[in-house]
């Protein structure tokens, strides 16, 4: 029996595995593979969309969100081998691939060992390179840098790698909840993972071999899986399509949901040419998370956050003098517990800059605004 919801919990290989499994039975089944330190619920957005036509699942990698870690230590190989336990106990033959950076590796492994499971391949800030020796001496500091300082040091210092510049202005509430995720993950997987990473096998040469349709999508602003490394890859493979995505780092599909989601659909939707309309079932499992259910506080946000957006543009356009009082963009996260502390340390802040532009714009009125 095939149940439906979020947070559904499967043994495969004794593991306890929590996955998300929505959208029509019979439909073509996509895949969605996280990055690392996250968990499913980061397709969240992407979940809602594909729904209506695909049946998606999300799952957690072992040592990830709410599924176990087990005792084998990790490795990308062994992930993958996990990817396919869960297709085989959930009865699903073929489906597409969807994974970001780790999840990219992982769908480039299983693709690897196992192409006749596979139907079609989305590589989101990725790679298929291995990592250089330099790579894997920082991982290792990292486990130290962690064990010493914990992870929500980790977390504030790999939060300015994972999102564009411009992300921490305009989408400060997925930081505060990439944030959450990366802070909710087990210490042990920390380790564990960055000894996989450091260990995986490159898998460029094997991309030649791939016979499905490919679509590689990368944030214009990755600096962990650059564009030029998303370009290398679909040069190596037949027919692959490419996007950049702008207005986005390394979480594309969290940084710019609606240009993500339209790439996303547009080649999942024609790898499966017009699908039917299927007959959505009942949940039997409903424990929903609702990520992109806006409450009035984050609306409140989101319009604090695009009002800073456009007065530090106009103040980087038009005052490059004034560009220094932008130095004092408070970081504060928001909780659940001060997220009205947040409302009120940006508000003061924009009322800030605002003051200083008018104030400026009297004493030395500017033409060409
Ligand atoms: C990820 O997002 O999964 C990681 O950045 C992968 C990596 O560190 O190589």
């Amino acid at each position: 029996m095939r149940y439906l919801g979020t947070n559904i919990e499967l043994a495969v290989n004794k593991l306890k595995v929590s996955y998300t499994d929505e959208g029509p039975d019979n439909a073509p089944v996509i895949i969605l593979i996280h990055g690392f330190p996250l968990n499913k619920s980061m397709w969240n957005k992407q979940v809602e969309v594909l729904i209506e036509n695909y049946r998606v699942i999300a799952y957690d990698v072992r040592g990830h969100g709410s599924s176990e870690a087990g005792t084998e230590d990790f490795s990308i190989e062994l992930f993958a081998n996990d990817l396919l336990a869960l297709m085989d106990e959930l009865k699903i033959e073929r489906a597409t691939l969807c994974g970001l950076s780790m999840g990219g590796y992982i769908a480039l492994n299983a693709m690897g060992n196992y192409p006749k499971r596979f139907d079609a391949l989305i590589l989101c800030d990725t790679s298929c390179a291995a990592d250089t020796s330099e790579a894997k001496e920082k991982r290792l500091m990292t486990i130290e840098s962690i064990d010493k300082n914990g992870i929500e040091r980790y977390a504030n210092e790999s939060l300015k790698n994972l999102f564009a510049a411009e992300s921490f202005v305009t989408n400060r509430e997925s930081i505060v909840w990439v944030k959450e995720m990366i802070t909710d993950t087990p210490v042990k997987t920390f380790s564990s993972t960055l000894i996989a990473l450091t260990k995986r096998k490159e898998t460029c040469d094997k991309l030649s071999r791939i016979e499905v349709p490919v679509l590689i999508l990368v944030g214009k602003e990755d600096k962990i899986t650059p564009p030029d490394v998303a370009l290398l890859m679909q040069k190596s493979i037949n027919g692959s399509q490419m996007y950049i995505i702008e207005h986005a780092g390394h979480l594309s599909n969290i940084e710019n949901t609606y240009e993500f989601n339209n790439q996303l659909l547009n080649f999942i939707d024609s790898v499966n040419q017009q699908p039917e309309k299927y007959v959505k079932r009942d949940r039997l499992v409903t424990e929903v998370y609702h990520a992109s259910k806006i409450t009035q506080h984050e609306k409140l946000l989101k319009d604090i956050n695009a009002k800073i957006l456009r007065i530090t543009g106009k103040i980087k356009d038009h005052y490059p003098e004034l560009a220094k009082n932008m130095d004092e963009m408070p970081v504060k996260s928001s909780t659940e517990d001060n997220q009205e502390i947040t409302l009120e340390h940006l508000t003061n802040y924009y009322e800030s800059l605002n003051s200083v532009l008018n104030k400026y714009r009297q004493e030395s009125p500017k033409i060409g605004e």
